[in-house]
């Protein structure tokens, strides 16, 4: 046995980014501006942002709704798995956010598919339906966690059987567990996942994820096609 330290977590991320995500300069460009700007470090890492790009692409997502785009990394992930025609709207409620995001967006080539909307989410949906906008193929929830069963309801919505419902950060360092937090937003992530649990119609799953983002986890959830097997 060697006796060099062994490998942490955030080693392997970056082994798994090195070997199956790669050097991306707009990526970097736009992690960069969102520093300058002094963005909180809240972007999703290389390796699950290519895998919200590869669950859009699976699902051959032509419309996709974010929630919580900050600088627009997950964005940028997500427009680029939108074929020609596709659109993708995301929501966030802090103007120099959105700011941020446009010039990201733009610095990447997709202004013209990816919308940056600015307002609290839960007015931003209730115009969406108002307008038609839906349905969504891909739903991502990244916004403010307190909140997840309310934009579960709007994603439910929004979406139609086949749909994919993707929510960020519902591990929150093992607080999912914890039934006797008082912190909103783990009280969120749990009414959140008992809710996806309760609903009719949707199949979820939840998965814990180490690395660079440290403790946390993704929830992961299909609109299924009325009377697939497996639904519930
Ligand atoms: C926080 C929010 C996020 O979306 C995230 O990925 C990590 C942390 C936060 O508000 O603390
Ligand atoms: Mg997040």
């Amino acid at each position: 046995m060697s006796d060099a330290p062994r490998p942490a977590p955030a080693d392997v991320d970056a082994y798994i980014n090195a070997q199956l995500v790669g050097a991306d300069p707009v990526l970097d460009a736009a992690l960069a501006r969102a520093a300058a700007a002094g963005l909180p470090a809240h972007d999703v890492a290389p390796n699950q942002g290519k895998l919200l790009h590869l669950l859009a692409r699976i699902r051959g997502a032509r419309a996709i709704l974010e929630l919580g785009t900050l600088a627009g990394y997950s964005t940028i992930w997500l427009a680029r798995a939108l074929p020609s025609g596709g659109r993708l709207i995301t929501l966030e409620a802090e103007p120099s956010y959105a700011e941020v995001a446009r010039a990201n967006l733009s610095a990447a080539g997709l202004a013209d598919r990816a919308e940056v909307r600015v307002g609290e989410a839960l007015p931003a949906l209730a115009a969406l339906e108002a307008e038609g906008a839906g349905p969504f193929d891909l739903v991502f929830l990244d916004a403010d966690k307190q909140r997840n069963p309310e934009y579960l309801e709007w994603s439910l919505r929004l979406t139609r059987p086949g749909s994919v419902i993707v929510a960020d950060n519902v591990v929150r360092e093992g607080e999912l567990a914890n039934a006797a937090s008082e912190d909103p937003r783990v009280r969120g992530i749990r009414r959140f996942t008992e809710l996806l649990g309760a609903t009719p119609g949707v199949s979820a799953t939840a998965i814990q994820t180490v690395g660079q983002k440290g403790w946390d986890g993704l929830a992961l959830a299909l609109v299924d096609e009325p009377g697939a097997v497996g639904s519930r």
